[in-house]
C-alpha cells in the first residue's frame, strides 16, 4: 500500500471545509487504511483527510503509547455532540507542522458521533489525550488548524518558520 503524501502548512488545501461522507464504501475504507498507515509511519497520533489532499470528512487516530496494543479509530463524519465546560491544556503538534508545538486549551472531554469503517453509526466519550486529538482532527475538517487557537503573534511566528521549512524542502528537491 503506498504511503500518502502529507501536505505541509501553509497550504490552501488545509483551509477548506470538507464534504460529508454520508455512507462509508470501499473507496473511503481504503483511504482510512492508507491514512492510518501514513500516520503510523510519520509517526503521529492523528491524521485528517485534508492533510493528504482529500476534502472529505474522514479522520484516523491512535493515541496508544509505545509498547501498548494499538487502539486505532477510523471515523467518517465525526461530530461533537457534547463537550466539557472546563478546558485543559495540552502541548499540540501536527503532521502538517513538523517540529512545531504549542499549548492549546480545549474541553477536557467530548462525546463524538461518527460512522465507522462499516458505515455503522457509533458514539464515543473521549477524555485526556484522545479528547484533544479528536478535537484537533475534527477541526481540520473545517479548515481549522491548531495554530488558529493561538495568539496571532504565536501563529505568525510558527507560519513564518513553516514557510522557511517549505522553501528549504523545495530547494532540496530541485538541487
Ligand atoms: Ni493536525
Amino acid at each position: 500500500m503506498p504511503k500518502l503524501k502529507i501536505i505541509l502548512a501553509p497550504d490552501p488545501r488545509l483551509k477548506r471545509v470538507c464534504m460529508s461522507v454520508n455512507s462509508v464504501g470501499e473507496k473511503t475504507r481504503q483511504l482510512m487504511d492508507d491514512m492510518l498507515e501514513t500516520m503510523y509511519a510519520a509517526p503521529g497520533i492523528g491524521l485528517s483527510a485534508p492533510q493528504v489532499g482529500a476534502d472529505i470528512r474522514v479522520i484516523v487516530t491512535d493515541v496508544a503509547r509505545e509498547g501498548e496494543d494499538p487502539r486505532p479509530y477510523k471515523m467518517a463524519d465525526p461530530y461533537i455532540l457534547e463537550a466539557a465546560d472546563n478546558a485543559v491544556k495540552y502541548e499540540e503538534g501536527c503532521l502538517s507542522f513538523p517540529d512545531q508545538y504549542s499549548d492549546v486549551a480545549r474541553p477536557e472531554w467530548v462525546r463524538v458521533a461518527y460512522l465507522d469503517e462499516h458505515s455503522v453509526l457509533r458514539e464515543l466519550r473521549a477524555e485526556g489525550l484522545l479528547a484533544t486529538c479528536l478535537q484537533h482532527e475534527i477541526d481540520h475538517l473545517d479548515g481549522l488548524l491548531f495554530v488558529d487557537h493561538l495568539t496571532s503573534l504565536k501563529r505568525n511566528m510558527i507560519l513564518r518558520k513553516m514557510k522557511k521549512t517549505k522553501r528549504q524542502l523545495q530547494a532540496e528537491t530541485v538541487a
